[in-house]
């Protein structure tokens, strides 16, 4: 999709569809539409008192414009919020570009109210985002017959302004928006892959060419035997029952100058979670190979970050391997040797993810970051919690923490914190290693599986754990920068945090 910023008056724009938000407060047409509706001869106006539109989100109404104006269609539509922020913004450009499918438009203009410059940025930012996300569908398996049949997609879009100073602005946030979006459509496109085609190889081999593509970006493979010699016996626990070969993959991005701060991304990346031996029902099993959607959001994040340029350091670091029932998969009763020294008895070989991120989280450190942040698509548990829309976040760091939850929000992911809970701690104490991999309660299972991961970070590392098993997939069209399908979830959050480190 082409996007441009335009001061052109909206009467003599040739696009196929001109949509107008309407706020849910004013229940009228906003200034910018003032000369379009004259050229109409009010029936902009009209339309809104004869279809009693109230400016709820996805309400519209839509007009022939019969030669009036350039356009062919003007469509009416509601933004859902008193203003068109930012975060308005994200959901308005997604449900304009499907319903300008729906009506086969290719080309779309979107009329945008004026605001101050540092505003402007950040809504025709969200914007763009919105456009990008909502247009995003994932059409590879349908039949060629089929993918004629889907609608139409959306070739062009113009963000009409008014003044000359917010343009600047607006593109400068369309370039943004652009990056952050690709970047997530990027992780979506691994997400989305069934887990036959996304294997570990197959994401390490991605790392590989995201390594080759830029001069700052650089990457390690450690296959199998090395990591026997690493002592990454969690990792390579889960990974056994597998036919699939294991890697641990290390990106690391090095800024031009020299970098003041240092972070880690460290993404869980099971491609396929079968539960093991304590194998998982079927229907629970269903959507398993997005189990590696913190993987993903880690290699989206370096799909874009040369071009985002941030000034510190950053090293992306994901354990990739599949849990699988086999002759040779772990026992529930096991002891297996994680890469810190700490001994783990495995009684459910379904709480898989902690382990292999015990060993990844260590490694993480070694390369001795300012801040570590994991995204694991951990527990059901944090679902329960906090539903299918909003992440978990546990972290030993309120710097950390804070920092997280502000580029959460102004990237539009829901994030929510829960705490590491001391009294909990003693739960996964084993009666012969030094810690077990459940608690034998099901209550409070995200936290459990976050103080499970904190044995595995010192003290005075900070540390952020973001349980994403919710908002990683979406079960259903109710976000409409959210097609069903992978989310992409965290990606934004993270490029946000590492451009303000
Ligand atoms: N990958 C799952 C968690 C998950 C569930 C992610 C649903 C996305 C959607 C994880 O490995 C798992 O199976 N966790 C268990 C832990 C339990 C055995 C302590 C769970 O949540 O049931
Ligand atoms: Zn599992
Ligand atoms: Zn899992």
């Amino acid at each position: 999709m082409k996007i441009i910023v335009t001061l052109d008056q909206p009467e003599t724009m040739r696009a196929d569809l001109i949509v107008v938000p309407l706020s849910s407060e004013a229940k009228r047409l906003p200034v910018a539409a003032a000369p379009l509706d004259k050229s109409l001869n009010g029936q902009l106006t009209k339309l809104i008192a004869e279809e009693k539109l109230t400016g709820k989100a996805g309400e519209y109404a839509l007009l022939k414009s019969n030669g009036r104006v350039a356009a062919e269609k003007i469509m009416l539509l509601g933004a859902g919020a008193r203003k068109l922020d930012a975060k308005a913004a994200r959901k308005f450009a997604a449900l304009a570009v499907q319903k300008a499918r729906v009506v086969h438009a290719k080309s779309l203009a979107l009329l945008i109210p004026d605001a101050d410059a540092k505003e402007m940025a950040a809504v025709a930012e969200a914007l763009t985002e919105g456009a990008i996300l909502g247009d995003y569908r994932f059409l590879k398996y349908r039949s060629e017959e089929a993918k004629k049949h889907a609608e139409g997609t959306v070739e062009a879009l113009a963000l009409a302004v008014t003044n000359r100073q917010t343009k600047v602005a607006a593109e400068k946030g369309v370039v943004t928006g652009q990056l952050l979006a690709k970047a997530t459509v990027f992780a979506r496109e691994l997400i989305n892959e069934p887990a036959s085609v996304t294997t570990p190889t197959r994401l390490m081999e991605t790392a590989r060419v995201l390594a080759a593509g830029s001069k700052r970006v650089s990457v390690k493979v450690f296959d199998r035997a090395q990591m026997e010699e690493m002592g990454m016996g969690g990792l390579l626990g889960v990974a056994r029952g597998s036919d699939e070969p294991p890697y641990l993959v290390h990106l690391t991005y090095k800024p031009v100058g020299k970098a003041k701060r240092r972070i880690a991304v460290v993404g869980k990346g099971l491609t396929f979670d079968s539960g093991g031996l304590s194998l998982k029902p079927a229907e629970a099993m269903e959507d398993m190979k997005i189990d590696m959607s913190g993987a993903a959001a880690v290699l989206g994040v370096f799909s874009a970050i040369a071009e985002i340029n941030p000034a510190c350091e950053v090293h992306g670091i994901i354990g990739l391997c599949e849990n699988m029932p086999s002759g040779k998969a772990v026992k529930p009763g096991d002891v297996l040797h994680t890469m810190s020294g700490k001994t783990v008895e495995i009684l459910n070989t379904d709480a898989e993810g902690r382990i292999t991120l015990a060993d990844t989280l260590h490694y993480a450190q070694q390369q001795k970051p300012d801040y570590v942040i994991d995204l694991a698509t951990l527990t059901g548990a944090c679902m329960v919690a906090l539903g299918q829309e909003v992440a978990g976040l546990m972290s030993n760091s309120r710097a950390l923490a804070d920092r997280l939850l502000s580029a959460a929000d102004r990237a539009g992911e829901l994030m929510w914190e829960l705490p590491l809970t001391e009294e909990y701690r003693d739960s996964l104490k084993s009666r012969v290693a030094d810690l077990k991999n459940i608690t034998g309660t099901r209550y409070g299972g995200a936290i459990t599986a976050g103080l499970f991961l904190q044995e595995f970070v010192r003290p005075s590392q900070a540390w952020a754990h973001l349980d994403i098993a919710g908002p990683a997939w979406a079960e259903k069209d109710t976000v409409p920068h959210q097609p069903i399908g992978g989310v992409g979830y965290g990606v934004r959050t993270v490029l946000r945090l590492i451009q303000n480190l």
